[in-house]
This record gives C-alpha cells, structure tokens and sequence, in this order.
C-alpha cells in the first residue's frame, strides 16, 4: 500500500483550480493559433474530438467535427461491418476527387439510385458498365418526379454522350471552371478508353471554401478516426476500418493501463503497417509511458472522469481528471506524443485548463450527446427538448452488446443473465437538446480563444509553458459562479 500518510497526494480536477490571468500582448482572441495534434501525425486546426459513444459519433457528427476542424472517433458498438460503413461515409463525403465513386448499372432500378442516394448521403450515380465504361449519371434531382421505382435507369439516366466530362488528373482550377461554365453540379472524369476514373462535384468545391479549416487527408477527405477493442476480432475490425479509410484507430479499453492494450498495439501496426494507433485510457504517469513504449501514436486519459461514468464510485478507482491529464503528460516524456484528455467536460474553460496542464485535444462526450448530429432521435418531455446519452458500461449498453452478439433479438432471458452478472460502470440518460455541434463548438473553442489571450498565449505551446494554476476553495468556486443575482438568462 502507498499513498496513504502524511504525504498523500492531492490529486485535482477543473473546478479545484483556476488559471492565474498573465500579462498579454494578444490584441484579439480572433488572433491566436489553437493548431494541435491529434495523434503523432494528424494534425488539426481545432484540439477537439467526439468521443467514441454509441449516443455520440456516427458519420454525421465525424463530418461536422472534421469539417469545423476537429476530428471524431466511430464508436465500436456496432458489427464490423456498420462501423467501417460509417467511416466510409465520412471518407467519401467530399474529397479533391472522389476516385472510387458509387456507381450502378444500367440495369439498376430507380428505387435502388433512390436508396443509395439515400444512404451514402450522395447527390448523383454515375451509371457504368460492368467493364466501368461511363454510360451516364442519375441525379438526385432528376429522381425527385420518379414515381415508377422499377424504372431502369438507363431510361432516366442522363446518356454520357450529353455528360460533361474531364480527363483524369485535369488540375483544380480547371475543373472548377468546367463545372462552372457548364453549369454542371458533377464532373466525370474518364480515361482515354472511356473508363470512369473519378469524380469532382461543385458540392465539393462549395465545401472547401465553406469550411476552410476542415481536418482533410492528402486527397481532401475528411479525416476520421475509429474504436477498436482489444479482444475477439479486434484485429479484422481494424482491417475493415483501414479499408473503409479510417486515418487512425483508438484501441479504448476502460482501464488501458495493460498488457492486452500494449499487445493490440504491436499486433495492429505488425499486421497493418504504418498506422496511426491512438491508445487508452490511462490516468497516470506510468500509464502513458507505457502506452507511448508500446508505440501508441496518442495517448487517451481519463479514468471514470466522464459524466456518465461511476467507475470512481463502483471500483473505487480513479485520478481527478487535471491531474490525470498532467501527470499523464509527463509519461510521455517529451517523445511529442500527444494526450488526449478524455472525459469531465462541461465548461469551456475546461478545455482551456485540461490543455493548460498537458493535453494537446480534449475528447467530448456527453456536450455533443445532446446535438443533432448525435445518433439518435431528439425526445419531447414537458415541453423542452432532449437527446439520450449513456456510457459505454452502462447496463443498457452492455444489453445491446450482448443482443448483437446473440440471436439479435431482446431475448428475455438473456437481458435477465445481463442484469445478473453485470456490475456497470456507466450510466443512462436525458440530455438538454443543444442545437448543432457547431453551435456547441463554437461555444468551446470561443471560451478556449479568450483564455488563450487572458495567458497571454499565441500558440497552444505557449498556452501550456506560460500556465500557472491556482488552487481555490470552494468559497473561490461558489465566487466564479454567477452569484447574488436572480438569473434570467
Ligand atoms: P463526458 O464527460 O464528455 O465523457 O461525457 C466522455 C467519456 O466518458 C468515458 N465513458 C465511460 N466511462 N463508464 C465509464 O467509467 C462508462 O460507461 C463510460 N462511457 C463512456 C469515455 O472515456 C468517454 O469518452
């Protein structure tokens, strides 16, 4: 046993401190640079990240994240192969050029164009042979009159010999002037043998001015990250998220302080490569070296620090997030590894702080739980306007798990064996409906800029070398709240 004596450790979270305001030279907060890591080699423009709850990041919040320059982790509560469609989703949203577009034949009916456009969240087919001839391109537009759903699509198509077209490789700029003096919405690009080889939309070119600090790849794709666990099939999961064209893999265990975690790493990066492996959670110093060792690209901490968590309360384990986070910090010892500071966010100034004592991002559950682009549906109760969240070890979570690992139906008997031998560590419920993560973000990174110019700080470094903490009592807490007022909005 250690610890406990007259040197016991006092171990901190956000609201158990505040930053000591420094001389600034900051003119505006429009002024500094919040650029960081999100693992050795992603870069963002924003230390933001949705966390990998099955209440939080599908493709639609890891576009809107990316897009706004941050990044979102796929959860892994799905089979295999729902998962890597998310991802996929995010990849193919938009891109410099869509090399590998859906496509149908001519044969395909206006129901399946319909269900597609549907489901991919895409503005058009291009229609091709089996030998991927160009034939012609179904836009969504064209299928809104479509009553008949078993009409072939060569009959609705619109024929390639009427389609603008360009060659593989054509520069930007010019097949931005092609779409526009056209008038077109999408531009095929086909080889000299009349092979589809690619795809640019104006919608795509509409974006890249629209969100000029989006997290992109080399080929203008949004970037995404995706969980993976480290037991059962890990290993071909993570193979079918790198297909789908996930940049980086969580490997997300609850307590990532172990040898299962560091194997998975060693054994993801032998099968597949050069793959950016992010690794957690972990709460300590120790912790993150270890993880860094066994070659982690980021490491992820925080133990029971999320606001649906009870770890703390039901193992009776855990590290105050703040001090997690610098302690964590530490472990990485300068090796440019980058921490992600997982959990207990509910102020901005939290991000601020958690990015203060050593985080390069900071991961966001449940303030994105209650956004629209959350999954799930948004719920009615007394007038006000709520979204579910849950933890991951939640009872109702690990139902769901152990239903798709089964027979996939709510099969009486086997809620009641998971009622039995379950102890979770999470919990359920309502959340505020927030409006959109944009909303939501810009609330966070604001509150992030104005701290930066209270620290006198341009960069996120400087953030982080020029930081001095004060500890308050909770006389100081009750006195940052809003106090002796009767609140009105
Ligand atoms: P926030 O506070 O942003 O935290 O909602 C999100 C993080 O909480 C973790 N998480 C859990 N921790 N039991 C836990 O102890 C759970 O059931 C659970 N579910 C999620 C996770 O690290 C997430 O990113």
């Amino acid at each position: 046993m250690k610890g406990l004596g007259s040197a016991l450790r006092v171990g901190l979270t956000f609201d158990d401190v505040l930053l000591v305001p420094k001389s600034s030279s900051v003119r505006s907060r429009k002024d500094v640079d919040t650029r960081s890591l999100f693992s050795r080699r992603i870069p963002l423009n924003v230390p933001i990240v949705s966390a990998n709850m099955d209440t939080v990041t599908e493709s639609a919040m890891a576009i809107a994240l990316a897009r706004l320059g941050g990044i979102g982790v796929v959860h892994r509560f799905l089979p295999v192969g729902d998962q890597a469609a998310e991802v996929s989703k995010v990849k193919r949203s938009e891109g410099l050029v869509i090399e590998d577009p859906f496509t149908l034949g001519p044969d395909g009916t206006v129901q399946e164009a319909q269900d597609a456009i549907e489901s991919r969240g895409i503005g058009g087919i291009v229609i091709v042979t089996p030998g991927r001839k160009l034939l012609g391109l179904v836009t969504a537009r064209d299928l809104v009159f479509e009553r008949n759903g078993r009409r072939r699509l060569r009959e609705v198509m619109t024929p390639a010999a009427r389609l603008v077209t360009a060659r593989p490789g054509v520069a930007m700029a010019q097949a931005e002037e092609t779409l526009r003096s056209h008038k077109v919405e999408k531009l095929p690009l086909v080889d000299a043998k009349g092979r589809l080889a690619g795809l640019v939309t104006a919608k795509d070119i509409v974006r890249r001015k629209q969100f000029p600090f989006a997290t992109k790849d080399g080929k203008g794709r949004l970037r995404v990250a995706a969980a993976v666990g480290v037991k059962g099939d890990y290993l071909q999961r993570a193979g079918s998220l790198l297909d789908a064209g996930a940049d980086a893999l969580v490997v997300d265990v609850a307590h990532g302080h172990s040898s299962l975690v560091q194997e998975a790493i060693r054994r993801i990066t032998k099968d597949y490569g050069d793959v950016e492996v992010v690794a957690g959670n972990v709460a300590t110093e120790k912790g993150a070296r270890d993880l860094v060792r066994a070659g982690a690209a980021a490491v992820k901490v925080g133990v029971g620090s999320g606001s649906i968590c009870v770890t703390r309360v039901v193992t009776g384990f855990g590290v105050p997030q703040l001090t997690a986070i610098a302690d964590s910090f530490a472990g990485t010892d300068g090796s440019g590894v980058p921490v992600i500071g997982d959990g207990g966010v509910r102020n901005p100034g939290d991000v601020t702080k958690a990015l203060a004592a050593g985080a390069s991002t900071v991961m966001i559950g449940s303030l994105f739980a209650g956004t629209e682009e959350s999954p799930g549906p948004t719920i009615l109760r007394e007038g006000a306007r709520y979204k579910l969240t849950r933890g991951m070890a939640s009872l109702g979570a690990s139902i769901d798990r152990r239903m798709r690992e089964g027979t996939d139906r709510r099969d009486p008997q086997l809620v009641e064996e998971v009622v039995e031998e379950s102890v979770p560590e999470g919990v359920e419920g309502l959340i505020p409906y927030r409006g959109t993560v944009e909303e939501v973000l810009r609330q966070l990174v604001g509150g992030l800029r104005s701290g930066m110019s209270y620290c006198g700080a341009g960069t996120l470094q400087e953030l982080r070398s020029r930081a001095e903490f004060i500890r308050i009592t909770s006389a100081g807490y009750k006195e940052s709240l809003p106090h002796d007022i009767q609140k009105v909005a």
